[in-house]
């Protein structure tokens, strides 16, 4: 039995067979988990963390899947043996009509020269700018809340974010313009969470792993050839059905908006988006990028941006509706600062940033990615096979009780500068680790406090009714967190 002791010690001792990992329990007839995992991808989280050990064999008709559940084990797939993995097939697959080639899904010399165009545009010192937007945004949100309103929660903060991506990414200035884009990328992620699992996808993907794997026995010509349609096998050849056709639709909507913001900025319009610096991004080798990049690089950053976000802000008003003691606390920051919040507050507003820290915890937007091995290696001493799919689950992970006492207990205190220097680099994962970090993390985190503070100044929020995580392309709240809203008086 591999225990946690073994595989911390990593590739000292001689590596171990795939076949020694233990199965994860709960697996059932030929798909074992499969069906869990398209049905209820939190309750497979849950089997993860109940087992928290480094690596779970998961069973799957038809490929080698590991999950994992211990922090040092994520680190050596993420920061140390991150060459040896590329983003999963699956993921990237479902999210290709949306994301098509930009940063998130993107791997290889692309993604190397597109992070390397984009790293500087999301440094701390660049966004500065920003944040009087993301407090306009709000204000402007939150003035439209009335008296003894109820409302889901969600929908605001959603509102609240979108607002702000499109304020940032491509100065676009009213609701209506970022509800009318917002609407197609709903529908867009929608397909993309049907997808992931699914019986299309898994017909692509299989077939091309096998033309992968028949390459290498080939001759030269042939060789390239059957690498180019494995290569092409990895997005969805059509969008079948009524669905995807409607889906198209969406995407052509949106493909024309995008491409009409280009034009806009090309024939000379005057912008300090991030469009018009991404637009500007060039290298030595390669110039600047094409419309179809910026395109992609765009709505990736716009889907990326905004969602996950206000997913996050939506759990920590619940969190705090259900803990008085943290509310009382965030509202005393808030009535100190005594005023409109701006950049220069963010150091004042640090029990605003290390509550959200603690949602991001216990409901982790991204609750889910993945890895696929591109060469055989080994990680926790056992040697993982080419095409080994490895999942990480931050739901999971933030729940591992040696890392996180207690860890169903919302403690925001876990934040404090002491106890995070004191945690493993790779404990608390809600953006990733390694080279490919979410490239927004700096983004969220400023603009998170800045909601809040905003949200918090003139009203308060009473929790209606209790929600529950919905796992869908993020971990939304389902009931959309129901809360009634008080204006304050001062
Ligand atoms: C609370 C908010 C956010 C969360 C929880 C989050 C989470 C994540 C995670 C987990 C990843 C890495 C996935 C992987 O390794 O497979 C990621 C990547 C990414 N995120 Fe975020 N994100 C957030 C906000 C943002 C924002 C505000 C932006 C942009 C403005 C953004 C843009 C991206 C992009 C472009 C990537 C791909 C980076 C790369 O592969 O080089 N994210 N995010």
């Amino acid at each position: 039995m591999l225990d946690e002791t073994v595989a911390s010690r990593g590739t000292a001792t001689p590596a171990r067979a795939f076949e020694e990992i233990p199965w994860l329990e709960g697996a059932t007839g030929w798909s074992g988990h499969n069906a869990l995992i398209r049905k209820d991808r939190l309750a497979f989280a849950r089997l993860v963390a109940d087992a928290a050990r480094p690596l779970s064999r998961v069973k799957t008709p038809f490929a080698d899947v590991v999950a994992i559940g211990t922090p040092e084990i994520a680190h050596e797939i993420l920061v140390e043996k991150h060459a040896d993995f590329i983003k999963s097939a699956m993921l990237r697959f479902s999210l290709y009509p949306l994301a098509g080639d930009g940063l998130f899904t993107s791997d290889g010399e692309l993604w190397k020269r597109q992070r390397k165009l984009m790293a500087p545009l999301f440094h701390p010192g660049a966004l500065a700018s920003y944040a009087e937007d993301m407090v306009a945004c709000t204000e402007r949100e939150v003035s439209t809340w009335r008296d003894g309103d109820s409302l889901p929660i969600f929908r605001e903060t959603t509102r609240i974010t979108m607002a702000i991506a499109g304020k940032t990414l491509f100065d676009a200035d009213t609701f209506s313009e970022a509800d009318a884009i917002g609407e197609a990328l709903t529908m867009a992620l929608d397909w993309t969470a049907k997808q992931a699992g699914g019986p299309f996808a898994i017909a692509h993907l299989v077939t091309s792993r096998m033309l992968e794997k028949s390459s290498d026995a080939s001759p030269e010509p042939v060789r390239a050839k059957l690498k180019e349609v494995a290569a092409r096998l990895r997005m969805p050849l059509f969008l079948p059905g009524a669905e995807g056709r409607t889906l198209q639709r969406a995407l052509d909507h949106l493909d024309a908006h995008v491409q009409h913001m280009i034009d806009d900025r090309r024939s000379g319009a005057r912008k300090n988006d991030l469009l018009a610096r991404l637009l500007h991004a060039h290298d030595d080798d390669h110039g600047v990028m094409s419309d179809k990049q910026l395109r992609d690089e765009v709505l990736t950053l716009f889907v990326a941006g905004h969602e996950t976000t206000a997913t996050g802000l939506a759990w920590t008003v619940d969190l705090l509706c259900r803990h008085p003691e943290w509310y009382a606390r965030v509202r005393a920051e808030v009535d100190a600062l005594g005023r409109r919040p701006t950049l220069a507050d963010l150091p004042k507003l640090e029990v605003c940033l290390r509550v959200f820290k603690e949602a991001l915890r216990v409901y982790p937007p991204v609750y889910f990615f993945g890895r696929t091995a591109q060469r055989e290696t080994t990680i926790g001493g056992v040697r993982l096979p080419r095409f080994t799919n490895v999942v990480i689950l931050p739901w999971a992970l933030h729940r591992n009780p040696r890392v996180w006492p207690d860890p169903e207990r919302f403690d925001p205190d876990r934040f404090l500068p002491a106890a995070e220097h004191a945690r493993h680099r790779s404990a608390w994962l809600p953006f990733g680790a390694g080279p490919r970090v979410c490239i927004g993390n700096h983004f969220a985190l400023m603009e998170a406090p800045l909601v809040l503070a905003t949200m918090f100044r003139d009203h308060d929020f009473e929790l209606l009714e209790r929600d529950t995580p919905e796992p869908f392309a993020t971990l939304r709240p389902r009931k959309g967190v129901p809360v009634r809203v008080k204006k304050r008086v001062n």
